[in-house]
């Protein structure tokens, strides 16, 4: 099939900035090869969060939603030298592909991937009395209003809270729609708009991956 205008910009950028290094490369390809689905951030977004995670001085981040690993070593290249990524993976065996892809980046010392349901592992999760400063959901849409509380509770004023895929190809439009990741990111949109405790902004994104969207809040 034809490159879409999106996607050709999208492997413009990424080539003129240099963003995917071996590492990077080779995350993606164990991804193919062990038969995972191919739904990593793209270049350009792992850029994004590492500029976020900078932006907020992120010490403490954590991921709901590993897979291999791609978006969690983006996030551990931001916090390197100093803080720690915690990625929660509920499939074992994408937890051990992560695993291994994290050590070749060399960010085992600061990145542990847990494995288990990411609701069930924040609830026993020790932080040392550490705000998070970033958390970054991407995998179950219909407790993303869950993570979100979970998230805001443990934050600090200026924390980032990030859901990604808020879009679904437009799909976020129908409200007639009974796909429960439709439903839960329309709940999580509709919550965002009406919280005063955060400030929130959701951009569409286009490129190499499918048309969505991320949303970003700032906690006040
Ligand atoms: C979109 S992928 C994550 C992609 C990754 N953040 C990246 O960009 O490289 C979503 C992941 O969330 C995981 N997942 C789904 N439900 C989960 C849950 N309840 N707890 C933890 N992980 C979950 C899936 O197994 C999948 O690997």
């Amino acid at each position: 099939m034809e490159e879409t205008i999106y996607q050709r910009v999208d492997n413009y950028l990424s080539k003129t900035f240099s963003l995917e290094d071996s590492i990077l490369k080779e995350t993606e390809s164990s991804i193919v090869q062990n038969g995972m689905p191919e739904h990593s951030v793209s270049a350009n977004q792992g850029q994004f969060l590492y500029l976020l995670a900078k932006m907020c001085n992120a010490k403490n981040i954590i991921e709901v939603g590993t897979l291999g690993g791609y978006s969690t070593i983006w996030l551990g290249r931001a916090i390197k030298g100093g803080g720690t990524v915690k990625s929660i993976e509920i499939e074992r065996g994408f937890a051990e592909v992560a695993r291994r892809n994290i050590e070749k980046a060399g960010l085992s010392d600061c990145v542990e991937i847990i494995t288990g349901n990411a609701l069930d592992i924040l609830d026993t999760m020790n932080l040392n009395g550490e705000p998070v400063d970033l958390f970054f959901m991407d995998a179950d849409k219909p407790n993303y209003i869950n993570y979100f509380e979970w998230a805001l509770k443990h934050a600090r004023a200026g924390s980032l809270i990030i859901a990604d895929n808020v879009i679904r190809d437009g799909k976020v439009l129908d409200e007639k729609s009974t796909d429960e990741k439709v439903l839960g990111v329309r709940a999580y949109n509709e919550m965002l708009a009406q919280n005063d405790k955060v400030i929130s902004s959701v951009l569409q994104q286009v490129g190499v991956k499918e048309y969505d969207g991320i949303a970003i809040s700032l906690v006040k």
